[in-house]
Order: C-alpha cells, then structure tokens, then sequence
C-alpha cells in the first residue's frame, strides 16, 4: 500500500466529472482503493473520494460515522459508483473541512437524510439509508465525483474560516440562525 498524494483546490481534476468505475475486479482498482483507505487514515479524514488523489473515476471511500465526535472507528467503506437520493426535505447546516482545502471549515448546507445506492469493492450492489453527519460525508464525496467542492454549496460564504477559529464559526452559525450545527 502506499500514500497518495492529495489534490489542493483549484488542480483541474477537482472541477472534472469523474467517469464511471468499470470492473470492479480490476486489480489496479482495488490497489487504488486500498491506497485510498490508508491516505485517509493517515490525513485523519471522514471521507475520500479518487479526484482528490487524482483518479477521475466514480470511487469514494468513507467512514460510516453517526456523527463528528462519534469516536468509534469503523471499516472505511469503498463505495463505487455512489447514487444519492434525499428523502424528506429536510437540510441542515453543519461544519466541514476538505483534505484537498487544509486548514478551512465552512458551515453547508445538506440533505439531512438520504438513500445512498452503490457498488461494494467486489462489485456487489450495495445501499442503505443514511442521515445527520454520514449523510453529510455522502454527499461532500459524491459532491468530488461531480467536480463540485463545498465552498459551491455554501449559502453565506461569512461562514467560511481558519480551522483555528472553527469555534467562533460555530457560534455566528448559532447566532445567525442557522438551525442545528454539527
Ligand atoms: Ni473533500
């Protein structure tokens, strides 16, 4: 396995439509998703999707989490070629950072609760229902696949800040209004 090096904003890979996965049993494939879990693991990320380690395929790899201090720490899961669909119409504002935006948080909007469809790394159809902070992840990563990075989702970019002063972004959230921060 090895360390793959990470997409910074503004690389063009990050702004492409990521094409679909193909053989799922294609060896260079799982050695890219294998690749995938240690870098996340290493950066101490939630989620990666394969443009950011400049693969411009439908690949995302994510830890199934009930929410952001939730500090279980469960298989990553590789998903391929994720399709989301949001149940109910419920968004919420929430707190997310980016592996290929260091030391930036901003506080997006999302679906609170979604059904996700995919295929598992041995190319079996696999799915659930997902809500809160799993959700959120969902959709950052398949947002990646779409050349969409979450600043573009942001309604008010005040609400974009240093990670070192996540706190305070926090509470102008809580002031302005903004129901339910993760
Ligand atoms: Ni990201």
């Amino acid at each position: 396995m090895a360390l793959l090096k990470i997409a910074r904003m503004g690389h063009p890979v990050l702004w492409r439509t990521a094409d679909p996965v193909g053989d799922a049993h294609d060896p260079a494939l799982q050695r890219l998703i294998d690749d995938m879990i240690e870098t996340m693991r290493d950066a101490d990320g939630v989620g990666l999707a394969a443009p950011q380690v400049h693969e411009s395929r439908r690949l995302i790899v994510v830890l199934p989490l009930a929410g952001r201090e939730d500090d279980s720490r469960p298989e990553p899961l590789p998903i391929l070629d994720p399709v989301l669909e949001p149940l109910g119409e419920t968004v919420e504002e929430g707190l997310e950072g980016c592996l290929s935006i260091p030391d930036l948080r901003g506080i997006v909007p999302r679906w609170q609760r979604l059904r996700w469809r995919g295929r598992s790394r041995e190319g079996r159809p696999i799915g659930g229902v997902a809500e809160g902070f799993f959700a959120r992840v969902l959709q950052h990563e398949v947002d990646h696949l779409d050349g969409i990075l979450y600043p573009m989702r942001m309604t008010d970019l005040s609400l974009l800040a240093f990670v070192e002063h996540q706190r305070h972004l926090i509470e102008r959230a809580a002031e302005d209004d903004h129901a339910d921060v993760a």
